[in-house]
């Protein structure tokens, strides 16, 4: 309610990217050591909730999708404020600036998002030292690679192995990234036979770490199902579904507003049918629950969240309704779904 007001009185007016640093410190500020467990005394999910799988306790099914906290910066920020799980990065093997500004827009009137960010980090060692520092034991973390841009694609592999070897050591779990539209030939990895050879590589350097392959709701359902396949073969152990959309069929938001913002990846509500079309895909190609799935797209309530659960979902994230609900989104999940 409050968050709402703000919302459209104030935060709606700034820039998007500006928002989402000043939405950052208050979030750091929330994990600082004073104020961490005040917060957490309210957020702290309810103990039904919690969730084992990767061979590891979430304390929620419900949590904060890569992209939000690229540097690891926020995450006993954003465990306090009752995520269950943080998916850090994408981190690159070399850091990286992401392309010019803007590169971020909000589509208000679908409660969603376009981001053409490029994967700006600080690189795989630094989210390294960062995750090193953290005093665990909350939320779990995984790290999410993606190829650095100064490499090209035909040498992705050994990037990728960088960045796994880098962070499997830390990380709760690890996410190869292969589905981010912003990145110039990054989904082209998505094909079969270019992406097994990269996933095996990365399974033998991430040697026990969990290691999940998030995909893009622009493939084919074949791609879908052969993906999964696939992942199932060469023992990963999940799968992520899905990125942000390059479509831009049936938004509310004027075509000339969409033009102007260019290009980028639409997320929210106007990914949310295809990302639970393709965690069906998904769960009917792979019915194991051992294999985790995780279904990230357009959630917003706690009945979207209990919608990918019955759908078959081992665990949920979200980003862009974070944005339009505030502070207080994963508490009021969490509270609702118990
Ligand atoms: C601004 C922004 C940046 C993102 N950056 C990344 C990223 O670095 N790596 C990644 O795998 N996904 C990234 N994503 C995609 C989200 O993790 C998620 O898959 C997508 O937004 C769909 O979920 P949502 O509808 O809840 O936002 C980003 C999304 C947004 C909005």
């Amino acid at each position: 309610m409050i968050y709402d007001l703000l919302f459209r009185n104030v935060l709606k007016r700034m820039d998007p990217e500006f928002a989402h640093h000043a939405g950052m410190l208050v979030i750091r500020a929330s994990g600082s050591a004073p104020i961490a467990p005040i917060v957490r005394s309210f957020t702290k999910p309810d103990p039904s909730l919690a969730v084992s799988t990767l061979g590891l306790t979430f304390p929620t099914p419900f949590g904060i999708a890569a992209g939000f906290d690229k540097n690891a910066v926020g995450v006993r920020g954003l465990e306090a404020l009752g995520f269950g799980h943080v998916e850090i990065g994408t981190v690159t093997a070399i850091p990286q600036p992401g392309n010019p500004k803007p590169r971020l827009f909000r589509l208000v009137a679908d409660r969603g998002l376009v981001n053409r960010m490029g994967f700006n980090n600080r690189g795989a060692a630094a989210a390294a030292r960062r995750i090193a520092r953290l005093r665990r034991g909350g939320a779990v973390v995984g790290a999410n690679i993606g190829k650095s841009r100064v490499v090209d694609v035909d040498n992705a592999i050994p990037d990728y192995v960088t960045s796994a070897r880098a962070l499997a050591p830390l990380a709760d779990y690890l996410a190869v990234n292969v589905s981010s539209p912003n990145t110039p030939g990054l989904r082209g990895l998505q094909a079969v036979e270019t992406l097994r050879p990269l996933l095996e590589a990365v399974r033998a350097a991430a040697g026990s770490t969990p290691l999940l392959v998030k995909i893009a709701p622009d493939l084919p359902d074949e791609e879908v199902t052969a993906i999964a396949r696939m992942a199932v073969d060469i023992g990963l152990d999940g799968l992520i579904a899905t990125n942000t959309t390059i479509s831009r069929e049936g938004l509310k938001t004027s075509a000339a507003e969409v033009e102007e913002m260019g290009a980028g990846g639409v997320s929210g509500p106007p990914v949310k049918v295809r990302s639970l079309e393709v965690l069906t895909l998904v769960r009917a190609e792979v019915p194991d629950p051992e294999f985790c799935v995780i279904s990230v797209g357009g959630v917003e309530t706690a009945a979207d969240v209990r919608e990918r659960l019955d759908a078959g979902a081992t665990l949920v994230q979200g980003y862009t309704g974070f944005i339009y609900r505030g502070p207080l989104w994963a508490r009021q999940i969490n509270r609702a779904l118990a």
